[in-house]
């Protein structure tokens, strides 16, 4: 079957069998402790907590979708014959609707009837200290002929909960055989039961507490490109229909892994730029930093003349998932590449010609070549080869947490000094009066993030802020022009919120703890073991707007003055920015 037959026919196995389908959510999630959409099942958190109603959206305890999911846990494994970052997720979902018996048997038969393919064995839940061993699974799958059924633990076959918390439960996998003659996952099937209120790493190491959930829920993932490769028996997932168009398009001289590294890179890099992200040195964006780097480096190595491969292969992505996923613009991603190829380029050639000279990369040297000239962690890996073989991730970010630190320590510094000079890279201001400035500007900039939120939904996160005495800038992710309406509503709540003269707090706790008060923060930033957590009200429970930040900030909102939105523009694709200003400040200074 094609990839798009496969499509077509999982969703219209869940349609016949009364499942609303539900198109895919964007990458960029709604959940704030999440980076990016990983699963299927992410949209639908509120449905199996009870907080929203299945029925009434959908009409239908049962909903289907095929979701654009990217997964950073495998960037480093990609290369290889069935790793990915992006793919697509096939998932079927009930909330408190069918349970393990419908489950396991449509996953039985739309395996072995519709892609027609048998099934090498599956796995089940052995059973933990505080959930039993999954013998209903063991009987539903015995019942349906299969009879190659594993017990596995909680490592394994128990899924979620994504973010800080959430749904999550036991899971029942399926693995078939690949042309290669070997088993691999095809389906995860889980069963919601338990509500986890921590992190999967806080579950795990005994942290965090399982309760049961009203209702029991199904979430269902299965990857079509790995779907694909067994339905279409290729050896790798890049020999499907959905990479092979690329990858021949490569230059036959450039190697196998090189291949399907640009391959997956592109594709990712497509994607995430059509849903907002930007290049840039902080969280999502610098993930797509890395995917564009590293594509540009393999470029650089194929050779000059063929310095536009990725503009042979980005039409090629673009018109192979335009029907499916029509925000895929073609213009803004070429100018997304353009842009940030243009500055790599320009330190690139320096920075390996340094790497060139050092015999032996450890962790630090490694980081001096990145915070220098910006060669990623992969790169420096990849190009410095048996040189760089005690290199390893956890070294690089120790480092990079340790450089955090001292320029931490040099804001606060400087901060806290006479001069007075603050530059703190969001926030600029060279003398006493400026800095009051930047710092009532910077206050009304977390109003005005929780406002935009309240207002347009939880599409809104922080993009970048840029702070002077002038103004502050603010971009945030969201997909379309605001309209003066939600402007004036937005301005409207700020200022509200200056005229309860709430005050403007910070506690400082455990990073585990702060991620759990729900404040908005960038996911992937390195941020030290205890962190500040600013909130806006008398508690943190009942605050306005709560947020992870070093500061500095008013002591009461009534500081801030009257907050004045001037502009409001698109900055890039997916990301608006807002310009605002203060007046009428309590020391009667107009700004
Ligand atoms: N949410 C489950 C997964 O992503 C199905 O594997």
């Amino acid at each position: 079957m094609t990839s798009s037959d496969i499509r077509k026919e999982f969703l219209a196995f869940f349609t016949e069998r009364g499942h609303a389908i539900v198109p895919s959510s964007s990458l960029l999630p709604d959940d704030p402790s999440v980076l990016l959409t990983t699963a299927g099942m992410q949209q639908f958190k509120k449905y199996y907590t009870g907080e929203a109603d299945a029925l009434k959206d959908f009409g239908s305890l049962s909903a289907a979708s095929c979701q654009k999911s990217f997964r950073t846990s495998d960037i480093e494994e990609v290369g290889d014959e069935s790793h990915l970052t992006f793919f697509e997720m096939l998932g079927n979902f009930s909330f408190g609707g069918y349970f393990k018996k419908e489950s396991i048997a449509w996953a039985h038969e739309f395996i072995t009837k519709v892609i027609g393919v048998p099934i090498s064995y599956v796995t089940i839940f052995e059973g933990s200290a505080t959930v039993p061993k999954d013998e209903e699974s063991r009987k539903i799958w015995h019942n349906l002929g299969v009879t190659d059924i594993r017990e596995e633990g909680m490592d394994d076959v128990f899924w979620g909960p994504t973010g800080t918390s959430g749904p999550c439960g036991p899971t029942t996998e399926i693995y078939c055989r690949n042309a290669q003659g070997n088993d691999i996952e095809i389906w995860n099937i889980v069963f919601n039961q338990f509500f986890c209120d921590g992190s999967r790493e806080a579950l795990m190491s005994g942290d965090a507490h399982l309760a049961p959930l009203e209702t029991s829920g199904i979430d269902t993932g299965m990857g079509l490109e790995r779907l694909a490769m067994i339905s279409q028996q290729t050896r790798t997932i890049f020999e499907t229909d959905l990479f092979s168009n690329s990858v021949d398009a490569l230059p036959a001289s450039m190697d196998a892994r090189s291949k399907r590294i640009v391959a997956d890179h592109a594709r990712g890099m497509c994607f995430l730029i059509s849903d907002g992200v930007r290049p840039s040195n902080k969280e999502r964006g610098y993930i797509l930093r890395r995917l564009m780097r590293r594509i540009i480096v393999m470029e650089h190595g194929a050779g000059d003349q063929r310095i536009n491969l990725v503009k042979d292969i980005i039409p090629l992505i673009v018109g192979q998932y335009h029907s499916v996923y029509p925000d895929l613009h073609i213009d803004v991603i070429f100018d997304e590449w353009d842009k940030e190829k243009a500055k790599f380029l320009k330190t690139l050639k320096n920075g390996l010609k340094e790497l060139e000279k050092i015999s032996v990369i450890d962790d630090a040297a490694a980081f001096k070549l990145y915070e220098s000239y910006g060669l990623p962690y992969e790169i420096i890996k990849e190009m410095g080869g048996r040189r760089a073989a005690h290199l390893g991730h956890a070294g690089f970010q120790e480092e990079f947490r340790k450089h955090q630190e001292i320029s931490r320590a040099g804001v606060e510094k400087k901060f806290g000094g006479h001069g007075l000079l603050l530059d703190t890279g969001e926030l600029k201001a060279s003398d006493e009066r400026e800095l009051a400035v930047v710092t009532r500007l910077h206050t009304a900039t977390h109003l005005l993030q929780q406002a935009l939120r309240d207002v347009l939904g939880g599409e809104v996160k922080q993009a970048g802020s840029d702070i002077t005495a002038e103004r502050a800038r603010f971009d945030f992710s969201f997909h379309r022009k605001v309209t003066p309406d939600e402007l004036r509503s937005v301005e409207e709540r700020v200022n509200e919120v200056v005229a309860q003269d709430l005050p403007m707090r910070f506690i400082e706790i455990p990073l585990e703890e702060a991620q759990k008060t729900g404040a908005l923060f960038f996911f992937h930033e390195k941020y030290p073991e205890k962190v500040k957590v600013y909130f806006a009200g008398n508690t943190l429970d009942e605050a306005y707007s709560k947020e992870f930040c070093g500061g500095p900030h008013v002591t009461h909102t009534g500081q801030i003055g009257r907050v004045t939105i001037i502009k409001e523009e698109a900055c890039s694709a997916g990301v608006r920015r807002i310009r605002a200003v203060v007046s009428a400040p309590i020391d009667g200074q107009a700004v």
